[in-house]
């Protein structure tokens, strides 16, 4: 989807002499949280056979942060980035006409944590909107707030990433390949119109190819009763009625943690990020040289090195945290983003260009002037 500005024409008979342009979005605050736990990749070797250097090699990953267990969760964590972006934006929460939260693991199941967030912030009566497109889901929540401004029908939205992933991770050897790569966090962005020419959100980029949504899932909870996959992904009770959304036999069966297959995510990611971001420039008649920083998500230190080798782009064009915080899904872009701002490597004026790749397959990018 391309979402440069339009000249609307003529909207009504008076209008014949008032070309409208719609405005474009701006970030007004940005804010992120992480919660103070670290856990490195000694600590992970207490659960299971690993190593540092493995997960070093294959990721870059040296460390993440884990929530509290129990007084912690997606959406408090969620809360804690918000009040930050919300106080730089130099408003009030009551302020804030729409919430848009991306994440893949939610504080219920329903409702989603946009209402969470609405009554913990003690917000006003507004519309909350939970996004479900895991590690592109901030780009694709971005896109969608994006859309409200331009169209004049919001003024402050609040997007939201946040991940608790270590509440439902296989931490021993059988779910290595993936718990070793995610970590918790939260990062948010108050959007907000602004009639600067040289600032704002030029465009953004969605897409998705479903042919792979097993590849990168967690199948349970859910209804799909093994319709779609070859083979048994869940083993379900054989009652009459119900009992089908989790059963005692998938969680003996651990069928209850996410599923990657690594290697194939590694080969899809690393020809749809360069793609994707190549969509965004060419749609602005940019080239990657234009680039003034580059925050892929943190999926893994290699792709990011791989896309940043592809597209020929320097080391201080691309902005990596994935080191210190691990995979975060949905937060990943907007905690690279608000550090590498907080560290004076984004200023005004500055191209910023964000991608994403993940489960489902999803992928987007966003290119903006800060
Ligand atoms: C997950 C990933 C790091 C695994 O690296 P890989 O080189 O592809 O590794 P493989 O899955 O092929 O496994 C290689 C070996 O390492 C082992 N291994 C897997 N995880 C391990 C771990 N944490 N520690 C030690 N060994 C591990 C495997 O069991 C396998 O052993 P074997 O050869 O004896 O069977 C890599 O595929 C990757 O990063 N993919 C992209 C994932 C991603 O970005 N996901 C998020 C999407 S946004």
């Amino acid at each position: 989807m391309q979402t440069k500005q339009v000249h609307f024409p003529y909207i009504s008979y008076l209008s014949l002499l008032i070309p409208i342009d719609m405005p474009r979005t701006k970030i007004a605050g940005i804010g992120m949280y992480v919660p103070p736990n670290v856990v490195t990749n000694h600590d992970l070797l207490k659960y299971m056979d690993t190593s540092d250097e493995w997960i070093q090699e294959r990721t870059g990953i040296k460390e993440r942060r884990f929530a509290d267990r129990t007084k912690e969760t997606t959406t408090t964590m969620a809360v804690e980035a918000s009040k930050i972006a919300i106080e730089r934006a130099g408003i009030a929460p009551q302020d804030i006409d729409f919430i848009i939260f991306a994440t893949l693991s939610p504080d219920y199941y329903f409702p989603g944590c946009g209402v969470l967030v609405q009554r913990a912030m003690q917000m006003k009566e507004i519309g909350a909107l939970d996004v479900r497109n895991q590690c592109s889901g901030f780009v694709y929540a971005l896109s969608v707030g994006d859309q409200f401004i331009k169209t004049g029908m919001y003024k402050n939205i609040l997007v939201i990433g946040s991940e608790k992933h270590s509440f439902g991770l296989d931490f021993s050897t059988r779910g290595r390949n993936i718990s070793v790569i995610f970590g918790d966090g939260a990062g948010a962005l108050v959007l907000q119109p602004t009639e600067n020419p040289n600032q704002g959100i030029l465009s953004t980029h969605l897409h998705s190819d479903g042919g792979n949504a097993e590849i990168l899932a967690m199948f349970n909870p859910g209804t799909h009763a093994n319709h779609w996959t070859p083979e048994s992904v869940a083993d379900f009770d054989h009652a009459e009625i119900g009992e089908m959304f989790m059963s005692h036999a998938m969680i003996d069966k651990a069928q209850n943690f996410p599923n990657m297959d690594g290697p194939t995510v590694f080969k899809k990611a690393v020809v749809k990020f360069p793609e994707v971001i190549m969509e965004s420039l060419t749609a602005n008649g940019l080239q990657p040289s234009d680039i003034g920083v580059l925050i892929p998500h943190q999926a893994n230190l290699r792709i990011a090195q791989f896309v940043q080798q592809k597209l020929k782009l320097r080391d201080d064009q691309v902005y990596n945290n994935i080191d210190k915080y691990g995979n975060t899904t949905a937060a990943s872009i907007p905690i690279a983003l608000c550090e590498a701002w907080q560290m004076g490597k984004i200023k005004e004026g500055d191209l910023v260009c964000l991608a994403a790749f993940g489960s489902g397959f999803t992928w987007a990018s966003a290119l903006l002037m800060w």
